[in-house]
């Protein structure tokens, strides 16, 4: 007997970001998150518990994976089988319509869907915020991958207090991501390892204790379409995490000449009366982040930068959600 469903939900960039947890295995983060889903940009997944299976299996944008990628999908399969008391081997199969290696975290749109479609195929109908907290266990970012538009990620203190929910829909300020790609490498230490380095920079404690205030002027930027203020606060909290990143022990250094160049040069935009902003995750690759209306003199922009190898847009995006 075959019980199966399908998933498409997009990846998301952090404004207020999240680095460090309190709990490593149950991803509660040190400090709560704000982001903007992305939208064009998806992962589409489908689940099928299978009787005649004996154990998990994940195809991944048509290739097959085992080993650690396949235990942390079936951590989660794991998770849901407890939750519906069924005990079921699941088939995983999913795809990215946007290129690995591209500066846009594919964890987030990947445990999103993840989430939803094994949750939807065992049978269970769960609310936005047990899938936020279940995508959570999964990827921190994923949580704000389930609800839509603009998105915080509570912090709370418990498995059943941290999840993610929408504080602005996403037509409530037309803004734009413009992806400055500089390199495609493979990063050598991800998200995963970088969290539980965070604790070892002596800048942390000051970046959390002081997250409760860029978070409230973060927000209601949001909610006033105040893009000067949004500008300063997202660099700011940019340039606090990668101030951890480069203190911690090993130090991770994710920047590289064109990056700075990136940088630099949004800040000269800024300063001439031009509306854009930066924002870095865990990589080389800059986030450019602008009102909709100049998306497209944005991008141009960038591709003109030396070391710029390509531009990716997206606009916001919707919540995780079943499809056929
Ligand atoms: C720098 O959610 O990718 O992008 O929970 O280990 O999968 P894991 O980490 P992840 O961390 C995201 C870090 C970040 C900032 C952010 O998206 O808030």
């Amino acid at each position: 007997m075959t019980k199966s469903a399908t998933a498409i939900a997009h990846p998301n960039i952090a404004f207020i970001k999240y680095w460090g947890n309190r709990d490593h295995a149950l991803r509660i983060p040190a400090n709560g998150s704000i982001s903007m889903n992305l939208s064009g940009l998806e992962t589409k997944t489908t689940v099928t518990f299978d009787t005649t299976l004996d154990s998990d299996t994940l195809t991944l944008n048509e290739n097959p994976v085992t080993g650690p990628g396949l235990e942390r999908v079936s951590q989660m399969l794991a998770r849901v089988r407890d939750m519906a008391g069924i005990s079921t081997y699941a088939r995983v199969v999913s795809g990215n319509n946007f290129p690995t290696g591209s500066g846009i975290a594919s964890s987030a749109a990947a445990f999103a869907a993840l989430a939803l479609a094994s949750s939807s195929a065992a049978g269970l109908n769960l609310e936005e915020k047990e899938l936020s907290i279940l995508a959570r266990t999964g990827s921190g970012s994923a949580s704000r991958s389930v609800p839509g538009g603009f998105v915080e990620w509570l912090p709370g203190d418990s498995h059943e207090t941290s999840f993610a929910r929408t504080f602005a829909p996403l037509e409530s300020w037309p803004l734009a991501d413009c992806v400055a790609v500089v390199s495609q490498a493979h990063k050598a230490v991800g998200s995963t390892g970088g969290h539980t380095l965070a604790d070892t920079s002596p800048f942390q404690s000051v970046r959390v204790q002081d997250a409760p205030r860029r978070l409230e002027i973060c927000r209601r930027a949001i909610l006033e379409k105040d893009f000067s203020t949004f500008a300063e606060i997202i660099e700011l909290d940019s340039n606090m995490m990668h101030a951890v990143m480069q203190t911690s022990t090993p130090p991770l250094m994710y920047w590289q000449p064109a990056t700075l160049a990136v940088m630099s040069a949004v800040q000269a935009w800024r300063k001439s009366g031009f509306p854009a902003a930066y924002t870095i995750d865990a990589g080389p690759n800059v986030h450019v982040i602008c009102p909709e209306g100049f998306q497209q003199q944005t991008a141009q922009r960038l591709k003109e930068i030396p070391g710029v190898l390509q531009v990716l847009q997206a606009t916001c995006g919707g919540p995780a959600h079943l499809v056929e």
